[in-house]
């Protein structure tokens, strides 16, 4: 009796304290959103600025070890983004100049990710229509983002989203060399501007989307290419590829 007692004790403050941080990590991502939506001019294409935003909003949860001195912004939940913040304000700066009216995140996870883009973009352009898929669901603060970002959830892969086409995708699901060819064929070779994330991704011990990145970057896919790679001294982790074609 005593030992349920004490069970059932500890339940209680173990989701109490997953609340605690739940309810700190959705404060961050809130101030985060107003901070991008209040970014002035001089400061849109300025990458320490937006790096900081990122690391205030917080990164999920990995004991890996990928973040290196950037782990002290990391959330104690899997809520935050999956993302080393130089990369992501680097690959932001490069989609300030291309003109993005439709977004779409493949892989939405906690969806901190596709909700700092959208909000990066939404501050460039007001009529931005962005979307973020995933199959399973693990976006637990969308109800409150969808109030404050012109985001759409869905849970689906990119399979439903045949014929639809957008100006600009992250592709960053299904992590296979097949899955990552599939969704880009059906969403990526239609963007002007198409990202991939863990192009450097050696702590996954595969070299799937390395290797469909360089076959594309080989195969000239792109009109223009950049990698951000910045990773934590003797690692190669993440790093997002960005691939613009210029309008015909
Ligand atoms: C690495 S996480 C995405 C991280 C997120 N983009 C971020 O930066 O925080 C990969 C996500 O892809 C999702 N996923 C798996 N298969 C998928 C598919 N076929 N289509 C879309 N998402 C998929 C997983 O459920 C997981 O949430």
């Amino acid at each position: 009796m005593a030992a349920s007692v004490m069970k059932i004790t500890q339940l209680v403050r173990r989701l109490k304290q997953r609340e605690f941080f739940s309810s700190s990590s959705r404060q961050k991502l809130l101030r985060g959103i107003e901070g991008f939506a209040n970014l002035p001019n001089e400061q849109l294409r300025d990458v320490e600025v937006i790096a900081n935003l990122i690391r205030g909003i917080g990164l999920r949860y990995d004991a890996r070890g990928l973040y290196g001195e950037e782990a002290r912004y990391m959330n104690a939940t899997t809520d935050g983004l999956w993302q080393l913040p130089l990369q992501l304000a680097n690959a932001l700066v490069v989609l300030a100049d291309q003109e993005i009216k439709t977004f779409l995140e493949v892989g939405t996870h906690s969806g901190f990710t596709g909700a700092v883009i959208t909000a990066y973009l939404h501050r460039l352009q007001p009529g931005l229509q962005a979307l973020t898929i995933d199959p399973f669901p693990s976006f637990r603060n969308y109800e409150l983002v969808r109030q404050k970002l012109p985001l759409e959830y869905r849970r689906c892969t990119t399979s439903d989203l045949m014929g639809e086409t957008f100006d600009c995708v992250l592709i960053d699901g299904d992590h296979s060399y097949e899955a990552v060819k599939r969704d880009y064929e059906i969403v990526g070779r239609t963007a002007r501007v198409c990202l991939f994330h863990d192009i450097d991704d050696d702590l996954s011990g595969h070299d799937n989307v390395p290797r469909f990145w360089r076959e594309l970057v080989s195969g000239g896919d792109f009109d223009q290419t950049y990698e951000f790679t910045q990773s934590p001294p003797g690692k190669r982790v993440m790093g997002i590829g960005v691939g613009v074609r210029h309008a015909a």
